[in-house]
């Protein structure tokens, strides 16, 4: 027996759980102080009423003969129909027409980045933002792909653009990024399709963020651009949009006219998820179809617009004591330089230890992070507010 040794390639531990264990040490070790974090982007509100009610109904149909359910129906992966229509009239809203048959419901887009690798090769070279999520990197690392960076920085906003001396055959794009928040414009996608296409490659577009875009000339599904349905395959998520994260329900679209080879992609992952997942819970399905429901979208809404508020309590903070920073306009992150030219993980310690407030250091997300830290919106309003006069407090004059 062998083991899978591109394990060892890793890093030892999965960035969000060093940050929980350094947290979990300091807390035991001052009990005394209240910790405030914003590293996680993990959600604070409760589910919108309107989820809440369709759960409990969906509950009570399980608790009835005649309207109880077994496993989902094999047509679509397992999604039950109103779950697909109400994806399919959000994406149309944007202007995007699917096929109920190009919509694969999941446990949640960080699944899928990973699971959507077993369709593609091992030779195929991956294309990666610096900073990124890690998972992007880590799920190519255990395949043994060969990587390769695209450099993200202060330059370009940390929006990197397509160097046509590169070649690629699969490429991470996340839009707003996950992160540095930084969001592509409809024009910038295009010149991203169009290399795609050229090298013959494949867009795995993460949407996860796109309901925090205000800004009309920012893409909220890569399909907004013509030619991607011919390049993009498409991850999202109910956790940030509709306060998902413990509840576990995401979509990944695989339009029919992306083909490689001459095969359908979308034939290949239908193959894949009816061999190795047995769909997301009724439950959870009937609560994530009310979500794009009229009264669904205005009660989300409500709660993005308190998340949004943090960020701008958080862009205040850093407004005034003069610190740069990307993001908190069209996202939930704040991607901020570390003051005093300090590390990330310096800064992450000394945050920690001076203000009692938890961050991520950037240098996680890649070697670009380095000197940056990320901030998270998704905290409660009065945390946030508390940990923005704590690290005003610390900062001022200083910074
Ligand atoms: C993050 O903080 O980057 C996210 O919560 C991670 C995730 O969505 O898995």
């Amino acid at each position: 027996m062998k083991i899978n040794g591109n394990f060892l390639n890793l890093k030892d531990s999965y960035l969000f759980a060093t940050v929980g264990r350094k947290t979990a040490a300091y807390r035991a070790a001052h009990p005394e102080k209240e910790v405030i974090r914003l590293s996680i982007g993990d959600v604070t509100l409760p589910l919108a009423p309107v989820v809440i009610a369709a759960m409990h109904s969906a509950v009570e149909d399980l608790a009835h003969r005649e309207t109880f359910k077994g496993y989902g129906p094999d047509q679509y992966c397992y999604a039950y129909e109103p779950l697909l229509s109400s994806i399919r009239a959000s994406y149309a809203q944007k202007g995007v027409m699917l096929d109920a048959d190009e919509i694969f419901v999941s446990d949640g887009a960080k699944s899928d980045c990973g699971n959507i690798l077993d369709i593609f090769s091992v030779d195929n070279t991956v294309l990666v933002p610096d900073p990124v999520y890690p998972v992007y990197l880590d799920t190519n690392v255990m395949a043994g792909r060969r990587v390769l960076f695209a450099d993200a920085n202060e330059q370009n906003g940390f929006l990197p653009m397509p160097d046509p001396s590169v070649r690629a055959d699969i490429i991470y794009i996340c839009s707003p990024n996950n992160p540095t928040g930084a969001a592509y414009s409809r024009e910038q996608l295009k010149a991203w399709v169009a290399y795609a296409l050229a090298c013959d490659a494949v867009i795995l577009y993460d949407a996860a963020y796109e309901h925090f875009i205000s800004d009309d000339a920012l893409a909220r599904s890569i399909y907004e651009v013509k030619g991607a349905e011919e390049c993009a395959i498409e991850l999202c998520s109910y956790s940030k949009t509709a306060g998902f994260t413990g509840v576990r329900c995401g979509y990944t679209v695989v339009p029919k006219a992306l083909k490689r080879q001459g095969v359908m992609l979308n034939k290949l992952w239908a193959r894949r998820q009816s061999t190795k997942f047995n769909g997301v819970s009724y439950v959870t399905q009937m609560g994530a179809a009310a979500v794009f429901t009229p009264e669904g979208e205005r009660q989300i809404g409500e709660n993005l617009a308190y998340y949004r508020r943090n960020a701008a309590v958080i862009s205040a903070c850093l407004d005034s004591l003069g610190i740069w920073y990307t993001g908190g306009k069209n996202s939930p992150y704040i991607w901020m330089k570390c003051p005093f030219n300090m590390d990330s993980w310096t800064f992450f310690d000394y945050l920690l230890e001076n203000a009692n407030v938890v961050g991520t250091p950037g240098s996680g997300f890649g070697k670009n992070g380095e000197g940056f830290f990320r901030l998270t919106a998704f905290g409660t309003a009065e945390d946030t507010a508390e940990a923005c006069a704590r690290i005003e407090a610390l900062l001022k004059d200083k910074a």
